[in-house]
């Protein structure tokens, strides 16, 4: 009687194991094709005006500069896990102590790309679009829209390196920073959306993605001006 009831429990406990990992291997397949999607939409920076450049590298600094740090924020006041929120403050905590913000400005400074107002208006809407997403305060589809940025802006550091080069800049730290592959760091985001995950009951793709789709639209707006 003991027996088979450790027996029933064990595997029950082996399911669920098993269909979490299924799940956020299924939630990492889907921002890995949306990565790849944004990046195969990239153009070629030879082909660019210096304008063009320049736009991309002021609507990605008027984006970065002042909401990296405001939506992580919102991660961290979302979550109820103990383990994730320490994840979360050390991201935090680097992006602070390291002045993130200041590195991009310097970043935009030099390739002469300070965000215009223009560029300020030409992502307002879909801006806008994310942040009031991130103020509903939702920690799961918050963890995977923030797991999809991360991962977005380490592959895309080379593409704007190569931009801000053909503008004449030398002041790489920003993107040798975030360029940097942090496997670390992505499969501690992965095992924080685990553990929260483990908190709420399962919710429909249309949910889970929903910060990840506003997102894309407005990495597009920046990249191509749409
Ligand atoms: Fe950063």
């Amino acid at each position: 009687m003991t027996t088979e009831a450790v027996v029933v429990r064990s595997t029950d406990a082996v399911g669920v194991a098993t269909s979490d990992e299924s799940k956020i291997a299924s939630i990492q397949g889907y921002l890995d094709r949306a990565t790849d999607d944004l990046l195969a939409s990239l153009r070629n920076p030879a082909q660019l005006s210096a304008e063009e450049r320049r736009g991309i590298i002021a609507r990605y600094a008027a984006v970065l500069e002042g909401n990296f740090i405001y939506w992580m924020t919102g991660a961290y006041i979302s979550i109820r896990s103990n383990e994730t929120r320490t994840k979360i403050l050390d991201n935090l905590r680097e992006e602070i102590r390291d002045c993130h913000p200041g590195m991009m400005r310097r970043f935009a400074i030099a390739a002469h790309a300070i965000p215009t107002d223009a560029d300020a208006e030409a992502v307002h809407r879909n801006l806008m679009n994310v942040r009031l997403f991130i103020g509903r305060l939702s920690a799961v589809p918050i963890l995977v829209t923030m797991a999809f940025f991360e991962g977005f802006i380490q592959r895309f550091m080379s593409y704007l390196a190569e931009l801000a080069q053909r503008q004449g800049s030398a002041e790489m730290e920003y993107t040798d920073v975030h360029g940097v592959c942090d496997i670390t760091h992505t499969q501690e985001l992965f095992r924080a959306l685990e553990a929260e995950m483990a908190l709420e009951s399962p919710m429909p793709e249309q949910e889970m993605f929903e910060g990840v789709e506003l997102l894309r639209t407005l990495i597009q707006n920046i990249v191509v001006n749409n």
